[in-house]
């Protein structure tokens, strides 16, 4: 077998094993083509057997979005003895679903899956016609299959046998807004669209990216209580972002790779409650009084930051359609069988007194396999004390989302 044919298939930024007194390990995960059944190639990507290193720097650029290149074109040799994972390419993969398909995410965030191989169907939903943006993406020569939903008749065709549903549905923020002024309208639509979801593929992995997704993630708690199906392992605020972009900025401070960096993000999804953990920043480095408090600032503010440079056209859509992409993909991974993908998302957790929390998981098979408490341990003064000062306003907006379900009856 060519070890030059492993192709990643992995969008993710290094995932880092957590547990303690282990050398600090960045594994992307690979396939290793089988030579039975060589990969076949695409977007122009060349079929996986004939990606060689060199074309790391083809493609995307090499610093540009390393990540990315290291989706399509591994340094493969060191990864393939790590990880060895042997793919069917004849095997029929996973059914995505985007639930709000047509916005500013929902577009490039369709792409970026669509670039997926552990992708057999992507089913396209909004209230605006996606029958463009379908017919668009559908000429990219990936083998995901693509089908356009439009309205709310068709909704329930576009959950029907799907393993992962993304929901970037509702409004975003303008200048001026915070996230919890986004709750009222964006509150129904998840309600409703959760409801959905219950009715059609309540197994299913539920992504939410909706603002403010401190409250949504118990909004959609609660409707899949009411109907019965709640399966707290298997339902996620997407807070990938909030890692994306302190990954970026630690690199950028500190002058490292930016593929090196991982640090993790626990709390929530808004303002203060978005609590970076620098002390555990991998690799281990030390970051000055200052540089913590500048940096802490900027990945809570960094929404903002976006939402003023777009002056009233609407929040980060290509930023947060890349950190959506990488949690499809690790869920995609986890489903299929790899047993080391680890993320932070908003689930319900008991790692603190809060109902839910943003942390470190171990993905599974059936969502949710782990948490990892240790990295709630040992913070910093200055950790600690954010970490107490966030909770009030996060168990505000918990209690807000369960309200609003408890007031209003859940459609048959
Ligand atoms: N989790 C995060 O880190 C994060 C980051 C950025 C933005 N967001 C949030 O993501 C959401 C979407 O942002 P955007 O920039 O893509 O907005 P957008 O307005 O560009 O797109 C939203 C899409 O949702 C569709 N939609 C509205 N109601 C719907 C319904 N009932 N069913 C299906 N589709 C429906 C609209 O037609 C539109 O196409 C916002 O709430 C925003 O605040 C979250």
């Amino acid at each position: 077998m060519a070890v030059r044919a492993a192709a990643t298939y992995s969008i993710a930024s290094p995932y880092v094993n957590p547990k303690p007194n282990l050398p600090h390990q960045i594994k992307p995960a690979t396939i290793t083509v089988n030579s039975q059944y060589p990969l076949r190639g695409f977007s122009g990507l060349k079929a996986a057997a004939d990606v060689t290193c060199e074309s790391e720097t083809s493609f995307l650029g090499r610093e540009s979005n390393a990540a990315l290149v290291r989706t399509f074109a591994p340094r493969t040799q060191n990864y393939c003895k790590n990880y060895q994972h042997h793919l069917n390419p004849q095997a029929s993969y996973y059914k995505v679903a985007i639930l709000g398909a047509a916005g500013g995410i929902g577009q490039p965030l369709s792409l970026l899956v669509k670039m997926s191989p552990l992708i057999s169907d992507i089913n396209l939903y909004d209230i605006a016609n996606v029958k463009g943006i379908t017919a668009d993406l559908a000429h990219c020569n990936t083998p995901a299959k693509v089908i356009g939903f439009t309205g709310t008749s068709e909704l329930a065709d576009s959950l029907k046998g799907v393993d992962v549903v993304v929901i970037p549905a509702g409004v975003p923020r303008k200048p001026g807004m915070t996230r919890d002024d986004l709750f009222n309208t964006n509150a129904s639509i998840v309600k409703s669209l959760i409801e959905a979801v219950a009715d059609n593929c309540p197994q299913a992995f539920i992504h939410i990216i909706t603002n403010p997704v401190n409250s949504m993630v118990p909004i959609a708690a609660e409707v899949l209580k009411q109907k019965g199906v709640y399966d707290p392992k298997k339902l996620f605020g997407v807070t990938t972002l909030d890692v994306v972009r302190a990954n970026t900025f630690v690199a950028k401070k500190k002058n490292l790779k930016l593929i090196d960096v991982d640090v993790p993000v626990v709390g929530g999804h808004a303002g203060i409650t978005i609590l970076p953990l620098l002390s555990k920043t991998r690799p281990s480095m030390s970051f000055t009084d200052e540089e913590v408090q500048e940096l802490t600032q900027r990945i809570q503010d960094a929404g903002t930051e976006v939402v003023e440079a777009k002056v009233g056209e609407g929040s980060a859509t290509l930023s947060m359609a890349y950190a959506a992409a990488r949690f499809v993909e690790s869920s995609l991974r986890a489903l299929d069988g790899d047993a080391d993908v680890y993320e932070c998302a908003y689930v319900e957790s008991n790692l603190t007194e809060l109902p839910f929390f943003a942390s470190r998981i171990k993905l599974g098979r059936k969502g949710v396999e782990a948490f990892i408490p240790s990295e709630l341990q040992g913070l910093t003064e200055f950790e600690a004390k954010a970490l107490e000062a966030l909770k009030p306003e996060l168990k505000a907006s918990i209690d807000k989302g369960v309200a609003f379900v408890h007031k209003q009856p859940v459609a048959a």
